[in-house]
């Protein structure tokens, strides 16, 4: 079975991790395309070089941009890969705008050259549109033949949008076999002890979402109200690009004099700070779930998550909304006084470290059966 896996951007990197390890191991051919979409050293090498991910055979060095012109990059670069290389399958992963940009085009390939498309985290859903995201997720699901879910709350998404059959396949999250594959080696860096921390006596803070960085009054309020958390701990900041850019042209620098600013951390420098952490306060996606996995509490900066997983049974809860320093001061203070949780507490189904295991059996039991027809969409009510 010949397969294409695309990666563009920071957080897919340790989800093809797993998935291209799993398909060496059984036997398949596997091809990996970079889009290029994250390109800094610090977000993209440093991935590759942590977490062993082999050099991709194809980068097509698209960059950042608007949306349109970042997408359209992408199709541009990738419809000639895909027609050199005709895998069975394309195997895309997450929301960002490779994803949505690698599932156009093979979508439009797909008769003339055979090829499948394997969403991998299909079903997760914001319901907020403003979220560039969103439009990823859902239209990616809506294009692709195999869609592969991390939890019961995206298979019912799914049927909520009359999408349903034996194309939709639970695997559990897959990010969470990198996790666990390389939890051992984040212990052994011990990054908090190099920074000076105390284990459990820190909070570390990630902030990146256009929604809280692109406007000054947000990023203002995030700032201050972690300024505010730093006078009765230490909070760590690793600063995404398009957060440093803006702190900068909104005069913002002086605000985060109180935080131990960090460029953006290397996946096992990152584990390793938040596994010793009191809390993690974050807009992030991964975070909310690898803080659930490693049982640290978490506050979600973002009106809703696309991952309510993370909260029924998990550690995170969301800031309240709109959010204003104080609120958000107490939710920290709440989620520190809360704990984490025993390792030996239940985590969610199939988050396990064997989602891609799970993930390779469904594209070979699935490498047959026709494509998603139109006729199957009709029956199935799309
Ligand atoms: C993208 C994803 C987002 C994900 C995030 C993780 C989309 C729509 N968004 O957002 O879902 O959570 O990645 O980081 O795909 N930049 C650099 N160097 C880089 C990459 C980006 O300096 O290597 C700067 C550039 O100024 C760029 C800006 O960051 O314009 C935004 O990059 P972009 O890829 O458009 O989106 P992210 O905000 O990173």
């Amino acid at each position: 079975m010949q397969t294409l896996v695309v990666a563009g951007a920071r957080p897919n990197f340790m989800k093809v991790a797993p998935i291209l390890e799993e398909l060496t191991r059984q036997g398949h051919g596997a091809v990996l395309v970079h889009t290029g979409q994250h390109y800094d050293a610090s977000m993209s090498d440093a991935f590759f070089t942590d977490l062993g991910i082999p050099q991709p055979d194809f980068h097509l060095g698209v960059g950042s941009g608007s949306h349109a012109a970042q997408t359209a990059r992408v199709m541009e670069a990738f419809e000639p890969v895909l027609l050199q290389v005709r895998p069975e399958w394309v195997v895309v992963v997450g929301d960002v705008n490779s994803t949505l940009a690698c599932a156009l085009v093979t979508s439009k390939l797909r008769d003339a050259i055979g090829a499948q498309l394997a969403h991998v985290e299909a079903g997760l859903r914001s319901h907020d549109w403003r979220m560039p995201e969103e439009v990823n997720r859902v239209l990616t699901d809506r294009l692709s033949d195999l869609l592969l879910t991390p939890s019961e709350d995206a298979r019912q998404n799914l049927v909520a949008e009359g999408i349903r059959g034996a194309h939709v396949q639970f695997v559990g999250n897959v990010m969470i076999d990198t996790l666990h594959r390389q939890l051992p080696r984040a212990r052994e860096r011990a990054l908090s002890e190099r920074l000076g921390l105390q284990r459990h006596e820190y909070v570390v803070a990630t902030v990146h979402r256009p929604s809280n960085v692109d406007s000054a009054s947000e990023l203002a309020a995030i700032f201050a109200a972690l300024g505010e958390i730093a006078v009765e701990m230490p909070v760590v900041l690793p600063v995404h690009p398009r957060t440093r850019k803006n702190a900068e042209r909104f005069g913002l620098g002086d605000s985060l004099e109180r935080l131990h600013v960090l460029e953006p951390l290397g996946y096992t420098e990152m584990l390793s700070l938040v596994d010793g952490a009191a809390a993690v306060v974050t807009d992030s996606g991964g975070l909310q779930e690898e803080t659930t996995v490693l049982g640290v509490p978490c506050v979600t900066l973002r009106e809703q998550t696309e991952r309510p997983i993370t909260i029924t049974e998990g550690t995170n809860r969301l800031a309240p909304w709109p959010m204003s320093p104080e609120t958000l001061v107490e939710t920290c203070r709440g989620a520190i006084r809360s704990g984490r949780l025993a390792d030996d507490a239940a985590r969610p189904e199939g988050w396990d470290g064997n989602a891609a295991r799970r993930i390779v059996n469904a594209l070979s039991a699935s490498r047959n059966r026709p494509s998603v027809t139109s006729d199957e969409q009709a029956r199935s009510g799309v």
